[in-house]
């Protein structure tokens, strides 16, 4: 028998209770959670998702029944159609963007745990000489659709291109980078597919009972990690951050087809024309490729107090980043914002300094190489990410790190 209590000050109505488990809790009027079913399977692990903790359980619940791939498949055979992993390798003006690599390395371990082939789907125009480091980055399969129509990126073409192909390869997951193009294109291709999509993910595995794809982004601001599961429909779509996933060493001896794929695209299908594309001239923080970044938080005190940061940063031929609290603050501009909120970063080097080390903070750099934090509080979050801590005011520890790596002939 199970006992379960809400603390009805606590709740915050979110519905993460009921959504997790319907047959247990509900919402009342005030959008409060009440307990509907004590002893429905599956309770106890909502009580343990609530962000606030305002469930008490007491005893053990019968756990939630696995759906395994041949049970959804008896209760929809045309899920058993689909096999297969797919990413959509994104490129422009002929030019793969890093996060096509990043979608094959995380695809191909996907692709292995399902025992599965990886596909990559290489829309353009001229772009066959792209394959080659696509198959070397991990595809078994690259689908090539060449069509002036697509030569540039247009909703439209692109959406229906991406369509026909799922259609006849039928895969049971496609990833998409989480840049302009994947965040306009995949929720397109989900509505007219009549599937799922978790957007801006920063982890993808396969859970082993299931051998579904979990797929866990942040959620309710970054508080909590929600991790998300499509079980009715396919394929099982995913929009991955860019900077996250791990690349693989490229082996250009690995060896992969390349397929030619005919979609009839007309002018009908441009719903939209690009008449000109001009470039921002405004340089913008590319930190997301920078091999050292020294970031500033809101122990750096003002916009002025970034001089310092910049400092350390061009003796160490660094980018500059900044925390939310640096950028909300207007001492750095947004395009530096490091975090879940801004950019998630991978440098070998990440020098925090005055960073408290918020979990959304954590989140988008704690995959650095090394990580170096500066910070007068001793039990600063960013001492538990940190491969080396420098407890201390770092207006005193920059200036003679600084001295230190001239005298060592960097930077001077
Ligand atoms: Fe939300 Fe239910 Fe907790 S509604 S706040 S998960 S009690």
């Amino acid at each position: 028998m199970m006992k379960v209590t809400i603390n009805k000050d606590d709740c915050i109505g979110c519905g993460i209770c009921v959504t997790q488990c319907p047959d247990g809790y509900e919402l009342n009027e005030e959008m409060k959670a009440v307990v509907k079913n004590p002893n429905a399977p599956g309770v106890k692990e909502a009580a343990e998702a609530c962000p606030v903790n305002a469930i008490l359980t007491e005893g053990e619940s019968e756990p939630m029944a696995p759906v395994t791939k041949e049970e959804a498949c008896e209760a929809k055979p045309s899920i058993c159609d689909y096999s297969g992993v797919m990413i959509f390798a994104e490129q422009r003006g002929g030019e793969l963007k890093k996060v096509s690599l990043e979608l094959l390395g995380r695809g191909r371990g996907l692709a292995d745990d399902l025992g599965v082939p990886l596909y990559a789907a290489l829309l353009g125009h001229n772009v066959e000489g792209l394959a080659a480091a696509i198959i070397a980055g991990g595809a078994d399969k690259v689908y090539l659709i060449d069509d002036p129509l697509l030569e540039k990126y247009n909703t439209s073409c692109y959406a229906k291109a991406m369509c026909n192909l799922i259609n006849f390869e039928k895969p049971e997951i496609v990833l998409y980078g989480a840049t302009h193009i994947g965040r306009d294109l995949a929720p397109r291709i989900a509505k007219r597919l009549n599937t799922g999509l978790t957007a801006d993910c920063t982890e993808l595995s396969i859970e082993a009972e299931t051998k579904m794809l979990l797929q866990t982004r942040p959620a309710f601001g970054g508080n909590i990690m929600a991790t998300i599961m499509c079980p009715d429909n396919r394929p099982q779509m995913s929009t991955v951050r860019p900077g996250i996933m791990k690349l693989l060493e490229p082996d250009a001896s690995r060896k992969g087809e390349v397929v030619k794929f005919e979609v009839k695209l007309s002018d009908a299908d441009v719903m939209t024309r690009i008449i000109e594309i001009i470039k921002e001239r405004k340089q913008v923080a590319n930190l997301e490729d920078a091999k050292i970044i020294v970031s500033g938080g809101r122990g750096v005190g003002s916009a002025d107090g970034f001089k310092i940061i910049k400092a350390l940063a061009d003796v160490l031929n660094a980018e500059v980043g900044g925390s939310r609290v640096a950028v909300e603050k207007g001492w750095i501009s947004k395009d530096h914002q490091v975090g879940q909120t801004g950019k998630s970063v991978r440098p070998n080097l990440y020098i925090a300094c005055g960073i408290s080390g918020s979990i959304q903070h954590r989140a988008g750099m704690q995959n650095s190489g090394c990580i170096v934090a500066i910070n007068k509080d001793p039990s600063a979050q960013i001492f538990t990410v940190a491969d080396i801590g420098l407890v201390g005011d770092l207006f005193d520890v920059i200036p003679a790190l600084i001295e230190e790596l001239k005298a060592a002939g960097i930077g001077a």
